[in-house]
C-alpha cells in the first residue's frame, strides 16, 4: 500500500476544491523544504529514451501537469520534483479574478472523473507574471502558461485583453498557450470562431509570443477544428493542445455528480481527446499535446502513437496521487522496449497511416 493509498479516503472525504486547496498548501510547504530533494529522488525517472524536444523546448520525458492545476503558478517546482517533464500554468487573465461560487468542482468517483466550473479564477497577469519571473530559474523542466480572456471582456476587445497577459507573464514561461475553450465562462469558447481566433493569434504573434499553442475544445465540430488547424498552419503556431474539458456526458457515467454543470475531465474524456489528437495528427506539421483522460502508461502510450509529442494530465493526479508521473514514466519505458521503438519520440504517431 502506498502512502497515497492511505491518504486519499481523508481527502475524499472533503470537498474537491477543499482537498485540493490542501494538497496545494501541502506541497507549497515542501517545495521550501529539503523534502523535495527526497521526492526527486523517489519520483523523477531520469532516461534518455524519455526525452522530448517539442516547440523549441526539452522536456526531460513526455508527461507534463495540465493547466488548471496550478492557476497561480505556485507550485512549478514542487511538481517536477514529483517527476512531470513541465507544467503549463494557469489560465491566467488580465485582472484577478474570483470565479464562480462554491462548490464548483465536483468528483465523479465511480467513473474517475471530475466536473468543474471553476470560472478561471486566478489571481491576476500582474501577480503571476511576477511570482513566474521570480521563480522560473528554479524549476528544472519548460513552464508553460495558459492565457485566459478576462470575464468581462468582450470578444471584439479580447485580442488586446491576451496580448496584456502575454505581456505580464512573457519573462517567466517558456511556452504560451492560447485558452480559447474553457467551457465555464460565457461566451468563452465562441473566441474559436475563425475570425476571433485569428484576431487574438494574431496580435499575441506580433507581441512576440513563442512559442504559441492553442488549446482548443473536445466540443468542437470537426469541420470548426479543420477551420482552427488551418489557421495553425497559415498563422506558423507552434502547437496545438488536444483537448479541453467537455459539456457532453458521454453515455455510461454512474456517478450523480454528472448532472453537475461543468466542463467534463478524467477517463470519460479520453477515447474523444485522443481522437483529436489523432485528427490534429493528421493535419498539421506542428506538435501535438495530448490531454484528457491519462491514467496510466497505456493511456500515454496511446495518445503519443496517435501523435502527440507530449501529454498532460490533471484528473489522474486527483485518482493516482504522486507517482502517477513515474509510475506513467517506468511504464512507458517497458511499452517501448515491448515494441521496439528507442525512444518516446520514434513512437510518436506508430499508429497513424
Ligand atoms: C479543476 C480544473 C480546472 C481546469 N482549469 C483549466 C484552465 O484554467 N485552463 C485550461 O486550459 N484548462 C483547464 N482545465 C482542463 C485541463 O487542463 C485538461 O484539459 C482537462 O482536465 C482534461 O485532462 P484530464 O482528463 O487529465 O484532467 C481544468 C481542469 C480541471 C479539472
Amino acid at each position: 500500500m502506498n502512502a497515497y493509498q492511505l491518504v486519499k479516503p481523508l481527502l475524499f472525504g472533503l470537498p474537491a476544491e477543499t482537498a485540493h486547496d490542501a494538497v496545494h498548501a501541502g506541497m507549497r510547504v515542501a517545495q521550501r523544504t529539503p523534502a523535495a530533494r527526497a521526492l526527486r529522488d523517489r519520483y523523477v525517472v531520469d532516461d534518455d529514451r524519455l526525452r522530448v524536444d517539442a516547440f523549441g523546448q526539452r522536456f526531460p520525458n513526455p508527461v507534463g501537469v495540465a493547466a488548471g492545476f496550478d492557476k497561480n503558478a505556485r507550485v512549478p517546482s514542487l511538481l517536477a520534483s514529483l517527476g512531470f517533464g513541465h507544467v503549463e500554468v494557469g489560465g491566467v487573465t488580465a485582472e484577478p479574478q474570483s470565479g464562480n461560487p462554491r462548490p464548483r468542482m465536483f468528483r465523479l468517483r465511480e467513473d474517475e472523473a471530475i466536473v468543474n466550473r471553476m470560472g478561471l479564477n486566478n489571481n491576476g497577469a500582474d501577480v503571476v507574471g511576477e511570482r513566474l519571473a521570480a521563480a522560473a530559474p528554479d524549476a528544472p523542466v519548460p513552464v508553460g502558461v495558459n492565457l485566459a480572456k478576462s470575464e468581462h471582456v468582450s470578444a471584439d476587445d479580447a485580442p488586446a485583453d491576451y496580448r496584456y497577459t502575454y505581456e505580464r507573464v512573457a519573462e517567466g514561461g517558456d511556452f504560451f498557450v492560447v485558452n480559447v475553450s474553457c467551457p465555464n465562462s460565457e461566451g468563452f469558447r465562441e473566441l474559436q470562431n475563425r475570425d476571433s481566433m485569428a484576431a487574438i493569434l494574431s496580435t499575441l504573434r506580433d507581441a512576440g509570443a513563442s512559442p504559441l499553442l492553442v488549446k482548443l475544445s473536445p466540443d468542437l465540430p470537426d469541420p470548426a477544428v479543420e477551420d482552427a488547424l488551418d489557421l495553425v498552419t497559415e498563422l506558423g503556431l507552434d502547437g496545438v493542445i488536444a483537448a479541453n474539458t467537455t459539456t457532453d456526458r458521454p453515455e455510461g457515467l454512474r456517478s450523480h455528480n454528472r448532472a453537475e454543470e461543468g466542463g467534463l475531465s478524467g477517463k470519460p474524456l479520453e477515447p474523444r481527446a485522443t481522437g483529436m489528437v489523432r485528427f490534429a495528427a493528421e493535419r498539421v506539421d506542428v506538435p501535438v499535446v495530448g490531454v484528457g483522460g491519462v491514467f496510466t502508461a497505456e493511456d500515454a502510450y496511446r495518445k503519443i502513437r496517435a501523435g502527440a509529442r507530449v501529454v498532460q494530465l490533471y484528473t489522474g493526479l486527483v485518482y493516482r496521487g504522486p507517482s502517477i508521473a513515474r509510475d506513467i514514466n517506468e511504464g512507458l519505458l517497458d511499452l517501448l522496449e515491448r515494441d521496439g521503438f528507442d525512444s518516446v519520440e520514434d513512437a510518436v504517431g506508430a499508429d497513424l497511416d
